[in-house]
């Protein structure tokens, strides 16, 4: 059977860094939240065929490496044995958003896959259930199924780890502006190389154990619709979160001057009365998270900006679900 998934992919407020335990499970050793990005997403169609000897995995409008594709393969294998199937799949993807504009795309990815391959293997998983599956093929994946503002408790296990949806101010009307730089040329470090050298960083232990109270204190923030105190929990830990990274062996200094000039704009805007907040993931790129109706604003005070590719203005996006769009 054929069958096609979308999933938005995410970004983290409060972050994932560093795996405990058998790598391969991708068990955090935090709890993680994030925000599900409306114009951000991939559609992955997968289809079980008998005939084929092996997985034929393939992208619209780009290409997976070598390694990818093993990924997927892998990923499928974990399908077909909760299947009980032995069935090689044709897989194909397309994502909305190209690889080069520096945006992390295994998040949506793993979602759209876990959906569409579970799927036509007529597996009826539940939200839980898929949010574990896709947390193996990449952690923040597993974030993507629920969607909207999405919280993946750490938890001790491969079955109490994985992401729910939770209760969001309901008058906070968020616009997320991901703002990429032009010059992505620093080495790349990827997210799982750059996590699996966290421990070397003599900060890691206060990192984790700060983490955790982060997760709390950005529910409080919601619970008492706290919009500042919210801000504070993200910026201070993505701070944190780099701080780890610069200290780590060898150090990953994921920013550019741009990266800073966006801080630097955004507590400008603050002193102004505008509260706008940063974060940064595994590369230059900032994150910034504001109110709807102060977006212009906001964007208007970046353009002064050198070094800013493009700006992608994003809405809460939804739940991975499983469509008509079929890609092949
Ligand atoms: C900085 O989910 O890409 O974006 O599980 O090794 O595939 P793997 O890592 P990945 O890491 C994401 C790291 C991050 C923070 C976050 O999304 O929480």
């Amino acid at each position: 059977m054929k069958k096609t998934a979308k999933a938005h992919s995410n970004i983290a407020l409060v972050k994932y860094w560093g795996k405990k335990g058998d790598e391969n499970l991708r068990l955090p050793v935090n709890s993680s939240m994030s925000v599900a990005l409306d114009s951000a997403y991939t559609l992955t169609t997968v289809e079980w065929d008998a005939q084929l000897e092996q997985d034929e995995v393939g992208m619209i409008d780009d290409t997976f490496s070598e390694k990818e594709k093993v990924k997927v393969s892998k990923h499928l294998d974990r399908v077909r044995e909760m299947a009980g199937i032995t069935t090689r799949a044709r897989v194909v993807s397309k994502n909305n958003f190209p690889k080069a504009a520096g945006m992390a795309s295994s998040a949506s990815g793993f979602a759209a896959l876990s959906m569409a391959a579970a799927s036509a293997a007529g597996l009826e998983l539940s939200s839980k259930e898929l949010s574990i599956l896709a947390r193996k093929g990449s952690g923040s994946a597993s974030r993507s199924i629920p969607g909207g503002i999405a919280r993946w408790n750490a938890g001790e296990s491969s079955e109490t780890s994985y992401a729910e949806r939770v209760e969001f101010p309901e008058d906070w009307k968020i616009k997320i502006l991901l703002v990429m730089a032009e010059d992505t040329s620093a080495k790349k470090v990827g997210s799982t190389e750059g996590m699996a050298i966290a421990p070397t960083s003599p900060y890691f232990d206060l990192a984790v154990s700060e983490g955790k109270k982060d997760i709390e204190r950005i529910k409080q923030a919601m619970d008492e619709n706290n919009w500042s105190g919210f801000g504070r929990v993200i910026e201070n830990e993505c701070y944190r979160l780099h701080m780890m990274c610069m200290t780590s062996q060898p150090n990953i200094l994921y920013w550019k001057g741009m990266t800073v000039e966006v801080f630097q704009a955004l507590y400008t805007l603050r002193d102004e009365g505008i509260e706008a907040f940063f974060t940064v993931d595994a590369g230059p790129h900032v994150h910034v998270i504001c109110k709807e109706d102060e977006a212009e604003q906001v964007k208007e005070k970046l353009s002064e900006i050198d070094g800013i590719k493009t700006v992608v203005e994003c809405g809460v996006g939804p739940e991975a679900r499983t469509v008509e769009e079929d890609l092949f």
